[in-house]
């Protein structure tokens, strides 16, 4: 279908809490393009000089900047894209850290993610630093730059293809050299991951320098390791699983204590000061298959495997329990000698992000999304209530209470589901998805409750057996009391999935409009892969196809943390082109609002396809809440090549943006001289008239030197106006030099 401003403005209105009446009188949750495009008359774009910044033009052609369809045709028929961040006229980007660069004993990490900055008293800020993973094309091709070391890639490589790819370290012969090579390569690998703190300190020019000191720390993926007193802790009932003295699987010896944390994606911030940090894709480096007690499967199951295209198995060499890793972390930046913990309340999936709501004399609410085509939003409450929101007492508050999963409705109704050992199990049967002409089996714990992980269910007479074997989920998961409890923890997404929790569309971020308290989350993609199906019947493209690979920023209003309780939600902005009825963007992955309640948003695509590349670089958009552009999607910055951006924080006067480069040249690796390839696109202009674009775009980046040959490497920047003022201050930064 043709240009849809109409609707894209609508939805975005409707995002930033603006135009609730007009999203409800629509009759449900997504607003069809062709009805909203209907019931209203077209609508200028605002004028250039109204908007807040210049909008980078980017590679599609948007609405928002106003140009004629021939104006957009002359422009954007050849673009070339840029292996550099590029920030709008007025302001510039400097580099904070870079990976490699020493953070106490250890170093900054590599693929840094999601940020946390907080300022102290005497001008210090502590900036919180998720590592997430590794890329390992220019992860080699960058480590001995960046570290100095050598490792032993090569001859691990061949190894492992003459050994079919993969290889179960721990039970190499020990004389073997390359039991030695792989615990060397895989130690290197998790030394990288993890959380950083670095202190910072802003100069009187207004840039972002490191001092580094007493806070400065890394807990990275081996700690503990080799020092006890390094061992990350465990909170709530996952503890007495870990504890346990007899289990049906693993037992790495450890009791509750845990070596390291890795996959740290994104986080969320307390209001009492600590730092809570995602582990998401930790299935990628040990096994997610856990007993009907919790207990882990063996290490064995999740082999060793290194490849410049994939890197597996990385808790494989050190024998790590998978049961211990997919939780959420928390840790005080202001006291590095207090050990980071795991907080098994609040279930152990793939989390993304978390989102934190302390009001006093209220429980406490966290929410947190599950990363995985068909994962699931979770919101733990506690038993206890915030009686002062800052307390440092308050980390308590997330020892005990109760963990819930999402279930929607097509009508823009939904409900929390306690995961308990009482709760039904009632799954959303195969029929649901075969009525929507996508069929999708239901995978449930396994039927037989000696055997570790899921089982596929592809008929409704299949699944109604499974219920008459097991009513409910203390059926499923049959211990007593605490280990019960954290049995159900931690197996949460398959617990989930068979309480009938909605499967949902890759939720990432999760923030609280500082406004209203709303619930922003961030779906990333919609569709199917071999984890599971978003339920067509909520997550829909705009012409309300039952797969849509552009995402969608949802707005959830909780009804309050009573068990079982209710919420309202809404589709509020649709990711796409804008001939597709799309916001302009794809993928929408982390948030941030700042306090005037604007909201920024990066994006993550995969960079496969034709459908996801015509988006370009991943970059970061403003959604302005109020003023003339309330209701655009405004470019702010796009990445170096092959990146994401992610992490957006800001410092308390909200003059810096901070934004983690995460791997540069994943794809291709270090750009070699001026390589590029020219790619054809057919685009939209505004007048609904198809043109070719032809496209040049570099290969590989060599992102953040600049210097052709030379490796990229995944660093944080803060990103400020030319003219000091705060980053949306009124009046349009100076052009100036970047
Ligand atoms: Fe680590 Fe879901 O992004
Ligand atoms: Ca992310
Ligand atoms: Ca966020
Ligand atoms: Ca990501």
């Amino acid at each position: 279908m043709a240009a849809d401003p109409l609707l894209r403005r609508r939805e975005l209105l409707a995002l930033l809490g603006i135009s609730a009446a007009a999203a409800a009188a629509s009759g449900g949750a997504n607003l069809p393009a062709a009805q909203a495009l209907s019931r209203t008359a077209a609508r200028r774009p605002p004028s250039p000089s109204s908007l807040p910044f210049k909008p980078l033009p980017g590679p599609l052609p948007l609405p928002v900047a106003g140009l004629s369809g021939a104006e957009q045709q002359r422009l954007f028929s050849a673009i070339t894209l840029d292996d550099r961040l590029v920030v709008p006229d007025g302001y510039r980007a400097e580099l904070v850290a870079v990976w490699g660069e020493p953070v106490a004993a250890g170093r900054f990490g590599y693929n840094n993610d999601y940020l946390a900055l907080r300022e102290l008293a005497g001008g210090l800020a502590l900036l919180t630093v998720n590592f997430e993973y590794i890329s390992p094309r220019p992860w080699l091709e960058g480590f001995k730059e960046a570290t100095g070391e050598e490792l032993p890639a090569r001859a691990v490589i061949q190894a492992l293809l003459e050994r079919g790819g993969a290889v179960d370290v721990p039970s190499l012969d020990p004389t073997d050299p390359l039991a030695r090579q792989c615990r060397q390569l895989a130690a290197a690998a998790l030394r990288d991951l993890g959380i950083g703190v670095i202190a910072l300190r802003c100069d009187g020019e207004g840039s972002w320098r490191r001092e580094p000191g007493r806070y400065d720390r890394r807990i990275d993926g081996l700690s503990g390791l080799e020092d006890p007193a390094a061992l990350l802790r465990v909170s709530g009932p996952a503890a007495a699983v870990f504890r346990a003295r007899e289990r049906l699987g693993y037992d790495d010896g450890l009791g509750d204590r845990v070596i390291g944390t890795f996959s740290n994606c994104a986080g969320g911030v307390t209001p009492w000061g600590t730092v809570l940090s995602a582990e998401e894709n930790f299935q990628d480096q040990v096994a997610e298959a856990v007993f009907a007690d919790g207990s882990a499967s063996p290490p064995a199951q999740q082999p060793f495997q290194f490849g410049e295209q994939r890197v597996r198995g990385l808790g494989n060499p050190f024998a790590l329990a998978g049961n211990k890793y997919g939780w959420m972390v928390e840790l005080d930046p202001q006291r590095p000698e207090q050990p980071a913990v795991k907080h098994s309340w609040l279930g152990r999936f793939r989390h993304e992000a978390v989102a934190v709501q302390a009001v006093a004399g209220q429980p406490l609410v966290v929410y947190s999304g599950c990363d995985r085509m068909g994962g699931h939003l979770y919101r733990f409450v506690s038993a206890g209530r915030i009686s002062d929101p800052a307390d440092p007492a308050n980390s308590r508050l997330l020892q005990d209470g109760r963990l819930e999963a999402a279930r929607f409705a097509a009508d823009g109704s939904g409900q929390w589901l306690p995961l308990t050992p009482s709760t039904a199990v009632d799954p959303l049967l195969p029929s649901h998805f075969e009525g929507h002409g996508v069929p999708q089996a239901c995978r449930l714990p396994h039927s037989d409750r000696r055997r570790a992980g899921a089982e596929t269910f592809s008929s409704d007479a299949q699944v109604a057996d499974y219920r008459r074997r097991f009513p409910t989920l203390g059926d499923l998961y049959p211990g007593e009391g605490e280990q019960r409890m954290g049995a159900i923890l931690i197996d949460a997404h398959l617990a989930a999935t068979a309480a009938g929790a909605t499967p949902s569309a890759r939720p990432e971020d999760t923030d609280l409009d500082p406004l209203n308290g709303d619930l922003l989350i961030a779906f990333t993609a919609g569709g199917a892969n071999a984890d599971g199906r978003a339920d067509p019947a909520i997550f829909r493209g705009p012409a309300g196809e039952a797969s849509w690979p552009h995402g969608w920023i949802m707005r959830l209003s909780d009804g309050g943390p009573a068990a079982g309780s209710r919420f309202r939600w809404r589709m509020a902005a649709t990711g796409g082109t804008p001939w597709q009825g799309g916001a302009g963007f794809t993928n929408p992955d982390n948030l941030a609002f700042d306090r005037a309640g604007n909201l920024w948003m990066v994006t993550d695509h995969s960079g496969r396809g034709r459908e996801i590349l015509q988006f370009g670089n991943n970059g970061c958009w403003l959604l302005p809440r109020s003023g003339p552009a309330a209701g655009e999607a405004l470019l702010f910055a796009t990445g170096p090549m092959e990146c994401e951006l992610c992490g957006p924080c800001f410092d308390a006067a909200e003059t810096s943006l901070f934004l983690a480069v995460q791997h540069p040249g994943e794809a291709n690796g270090t750009r070699a001289g001026a390589a590029r390839e020219g790619h054809g696109y057919r685009l939209v202009n505004r007048d609904g008239l198809p043109f070719d674009q032809l496209r040049w775009v570099p290969l590989g980046s060599n992102w953040p030197s600049g210097v052709p040959g030379r490796a990229p490497r995944p660093a944080v920047v803060a990103i400020r106006r030319l003219d000091g003022a705060p980053l949306l201050a009124p009046g349009r930064p100076r052009p100036g030099e970047q």
